[in-house]
């Protein structure tokens, strides 16, 4: 399957990828710049070849942990709490946004903080230093005069990025200008679709905010004066419009990773679930206008998906309202800052968002696997039909379990080995055998961390940006 993902990744025609160098924090340890592990923190970054004076900085967006459970969980199963890659991983290919800004200078921050970019302390022997890594970031890295500070994220970054817009002046030499890019954050204040399946986004948002105990810009702060709704300005449906500096958004209408938080399934839907999704879809189409309005640029396709800005592919070609996602960034991009004071009524030219009402219905949508738009067109015409009565989907388990086979063949490999032959023979094999198990296990673990695998979306649609955590069971070996 991973095979399998390389060879389409090699064979679709694809923009070029920029090549970025890891840089470790220098005595990150001893400044608490530090994964959730304790081991060093660091960066990705390749400086302009010719002078440009864009920084374009993006912070990665993993899932968070906000309550000693998931947290727990964090560090013991998914095994994302160390990234270090010194030594195996010192470059990185990046796509997407990354390509369209190669003349610039670019930073890619991986999160191993778990706290979306959130966090300056410890709990229960975890490390949350999020904030401390990009507060530091940003005092080291050698602006020039009049630079223009991309800050960007995708999803858990996107949030932190909005979080941290409005401190970012006080850190720079003065005269920097401070733009956002944030994709994918625009999530709902929604109960579960089952409220016993889970925690709801905007609960894990209470949360988080004791853990973390961000600042808060005085411009949210005010909005939500009562203490007990300080979290709203860590969650986009509320912070949004508080946030000052310009910024771009984009979001998916049907957003897929809310979707699967709270409907704890994939398509296809059913009528009960594709009511959930009009609801989500509309109230995500409300906080994209309430931003248009104040005059950031928008971009909100009428699909199912989540993330866009750092895939190979979908950030060039996907497109709401006839408009890709790269036209109206580099539209906005060339633009002088847009002033949200001058017209806050009036929706800019900088917005693009689809108007089609049922799901993923956009022109301009992602490629999904021929499987999946089938089911859906069944799913929308009995939507159209009058409301029948209740009819859940069966989960997509058995769709999954191709994908687990990798996951033994090896081992059971290896055992073939040792029990027909003998000698050298075994001895070679198991050797080789092991060398590859290593370097598999390597792989595994840096395409957790760092590999945008979403060309295989589809059924499966990614609803995780870089979704490898859904090639994860193939991969454990
Ligand atoms: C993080 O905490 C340390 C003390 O542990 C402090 O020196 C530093 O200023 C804090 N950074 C931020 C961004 O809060
Ligand atoms: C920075 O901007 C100021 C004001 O627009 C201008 O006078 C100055 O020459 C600029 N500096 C550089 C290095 O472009
Ligand atoms: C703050 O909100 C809580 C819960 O909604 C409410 O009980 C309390 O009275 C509010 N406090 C103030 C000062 O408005
Ligand atoms: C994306 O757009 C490019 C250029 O328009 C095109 O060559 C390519 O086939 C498109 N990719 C997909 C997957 O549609
Ligand atoms: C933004 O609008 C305000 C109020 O109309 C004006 O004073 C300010 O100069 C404008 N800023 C820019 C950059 O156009
Ligand atoms: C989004 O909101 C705008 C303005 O309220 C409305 O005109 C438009 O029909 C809505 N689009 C969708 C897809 O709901």
């Amino acid at each position: 399957m991973l095979l399998l993902g390389l060879l389409l990744i090699g064979g679709l025609p694809t923009a070029t990828a920029v090549s970025l160098e890891y840089h470790r924090f220098e005595n990150a340890v001893e400044r608490n710049l530090v994964c959730t592990d304790g081991t060093p923190a660091g960066y990705y970054s390749k400086e302009s070849e010719s002078g440009s004076n864009t920084w374009y900085i993006h912070l990665q967006g993993r899932p968070w942990c906000y309550d000693y459970e998931s947290c727990k969980k964090r560090a013991d199963i998914d095994q994302v709490e160390t990234t270090d890659p010194t030594t195996n991983f010192p470059t990185l290919e990046k796509f997407g946004i990354f390509d369209v800004l190669q003349q610039d200078n670019l930073i890619y921050v991986p999160d191993c903080s778990g706290d979306a970019w959130l966090g300056n302390t410890s709990r229960w022997g975890h490390n949350f230093r999020g904030r401390a890594i990009v507060h530091v970031l940003l005092q080291e890295l050698p602006f020039q005069e009049n630079s223009t500070v991309l800050l960007a994220g995708c999803s858990a970054g996107a949030r932190g990025a909005m979080v941290h817009l409005d401190f970012l002046r006080p850190l720079l030499p003065p005269g920097i200008s401070v733009r956002g890019v944030l994709d994918s954050p625009a999530w709902q204040d929604l109960p579960l679709h089952d409220p016993q399946q889970g925690t709801s986004l905007a609960e894990q948002t209470r949360l988080a905010y004791e853990l973390f105990s961000p600042p808060i810009s005085p411009w949210c702060q005010s909005a939500f004066a009562n203490q007990t709704d300080t979290w709203k300005c860590l969650f986009a449906e509320y912070a949004l419009p508080h946030v000052q500096e310009d910024y771009f958004l984009f979001s998916y209408l049907d957003d897929s990773f809310q979707l699967h938080t709270d409907l704890n399934t994939k398509p296809p839907f059913g009528p009960n679930q594709l009511t959930f999704a009009r609801s989500l879809a509309a109230r995500i189409n409300h906080t994209i206008m309430a931003a248009a309005a104040a005059g950031k640029a928008v971009h909100a396709p009428a699909c199912y998906g989540h993330g866009v800005i750092e895939h190979f592919d979908h950030f060039e070609n996907v497109s709401a309202a006839g408009v890709t996602v790269a036209q109206l960034f580099v539209a906005w991009l060339s633009q002088p800052m847009a002033n949200s004071t001058l017209s806050p009524h009036a929706i800019p030219k900088q917005a693009a968002v689809d108007r089609c009402t049922t799901f993923n219905c956009g022109r301009g949508c992602p490629a999904h696997s021929p499987s999946f738009v089938h089911k859906q067109e069944q799913e929308r015409d009995r939507e159209h039909e009058d409301e029948q009565q209740e009819e859940e989907e069966p989960s997509d388990d058995e769709e999954k379990e191709p994908r687990r086979v990798i996951k033994s063949t090896l081992p059971m490999w290896l055992l073939a080995v040792f029990s027909a032959s003998g000698g050298l023979i075994v001895l070679t094999g198991s050797v080789s055998g092991y060398i590859l198990y290593k370097r598999r296990q390597e792989r595994a673990a840096f395409d957790k961390i760092y590999m945008p695998l979403t060309p295989l979306d589809g059924d499966d649609a990614p609803y995780w940006p870089n979704n490898s955590l859904q090639f994860s069971p193939t991969l454990e070996l």
